[in-house]
């Protein structure tokens, strides 16, 4: 009745790919059993969509290299921010997660996730006392430091409030944060070892720049060359008598160089989970394309106007789409769709070479140019599998930043 009603009194653009009530929509989403119930076109758009095969067939590739390089995998989870997801590559053979910041990790302690990394150094009295909270509550947490100051601090607040914080020395391999590689980060690891309220966990050395190197041998020069003073350092530290566990590094982009590294223990990639249009272009062992995981993230739009016969708008735009690429999101299933800017809230598309017509009202799902900052735009994700789709996750540890 609600239906005929709206049928009858909207303009069909409202309507186009409905296919129930919106107010049924609306209490299936609430009440979160979806199975059977929801297809993609009941979703409101933009919507952000995880094809759950696609997911389950990069984790499942990611753990099965780890397991037979006997190394061990602790994604980041930077990537997704969703703690279901953390859970799913534990349930596969992950140990953990890593979290890029501490308020990423609170967020995972509280969605259930144990064996935390959290990657970049805790600095300043309230977020260590933050630190020794969500070590209270996850005990296995490692802590990054980089110099000794950050390290007496850890040391002191552990201390008064009777617990021990584990600490990976932070090491700088021509990226970004991190001691010197060799003496300095020996030193600090001997100096972190001497204090009674941390525990060393080992070593971090996360070469970022070398995860984005065009082309594989290219990459895997760099990344050789690089990690070989993080795996020296490992050896200094044991060699001076002190247990030094882990050496963790690594990303999607050198997962299957690092792990012929010796000395190097555990992997913490990010990206594989999704891919993006990014990696895509780095150029895999086997070709010019890196297609080793699938693209499991997209964002689903609908087109809102259609001012020309070879001009089309959808609802996605500034606001839907992380924008830090030079290159812009890829339709997929329509060949031959240019997309451009049409700022905040809109993308404008050019049909003129597109392999089918597009209407008002019409779904087009996107891939994406950069899958971390375009999950912190949206508050959840959709499991799909085909046009079904299955589950949402909220996207917990969204703006997380601190
Ligand atoms: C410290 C650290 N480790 C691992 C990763 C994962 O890298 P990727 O997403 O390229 O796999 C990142 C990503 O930025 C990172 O900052």
């Amino acid at each position: 009745m609600l239906r005929r009603t709206l049928l009858g009194s909207a303009p069909a653009i409202l309507l186009a790919g409905a296919r129930r009530p919106w107010r049924e929509v609306e209490s299936i989403l609430a009440s979160g059993d979806f199975k059977g119930r929801l297809s993609v076109d009941d979703l409101p758009t933009p919507a952000l969509l995880v094809d759950l095969d696609a997911l389950d067939a990069n984790i499942a590739r990611m753990a099965a290299h780890c397991k037979a390089k006997k190394l061990a995998l602790r994604p980041h989870g930077k990537t997704h921010k969703c703690p279901q997801i953390a859970k799913r590559l534990i349930a596969a053979g992950a140990v953990g997660a890593c979290a890029a910041k501490l308020s990423e990790a609170e967020a995972f302690a509280k969605g259930g996730v144990g064996g935390l990394l959290i990657t970049t150094a805790v600095i300043g009295e309230h977020k260590i006392e933050r630190a020794v909270r969500l070590a209270r509550l996850k005990p296995d947490t490692i802590f990054c430091a980089d110099n000794a100051q950050n390290a007496a601090d850890l040391n002191a607040a552990a201390t008064s409030a009777g617990v021990k914080l584990n600490v990976a020395i932070d090491l700088y391999v021509g990226n970004r944060t991190g001691i010197k590689t060799g003496e300095p980060a020996a030193a600090l690891a001997q100096t972190a070892a001497k204090l009674g309220g941390l525990r060393l966990a080992g070593l971090q050395a996360y070469a970022g720049h070398a995860s984005h190197r065009n082309g594989f041998e290219a990459r895997r020069a760099l990344s050789r060359e690089v990690m070989q003073g993080a795996v020296e350092t490992r050896r200094m530290i044991e060699a001076s008598g002190i247990p030094c566990p882990m050496l963790t590094g690594g990303s999607t982009g050198t997962y299957n160089i690092d792990c012929d590294i010796d000395g190097i223990t555990e992997l913490q990639p990010g990206s594989f989970v999704f891919m993006d249009i990014d990696y895509a272009r780095i150029g895999g062992a086997d070709g010019p394309v890196f297609r080793d995981f699938k693209h499991s993230l997209t964002v689903l739009t609908t087109v809102v106007s259609k001012p020309t016969d070879s001009e089309a708008v959808v609802d996605g735009g500034l606001k839907a789409f992380s924008t830090d690429k030079p290159f812009p999101p890829e339709a997929r299933g329509i060949d031959g769709v240019a997309f451009s800017w049409g700022g905040d809230e809109h993308g404008k598309l050019n049909l003129a070479k597109a392999s089918k017509a597009l209407n008002v009202g019409d779904r087009v799902e996107f891939v994406i140019p950069h899958c971390d900052p375009t999950v912190n735009l949206y508050d959840r994700m959709y499991g799909v599998r085909g046009r079904q789709v299955e589950l949402s996750w909220a996207v917990a540890a969204r703006g997380m930043s601190q």
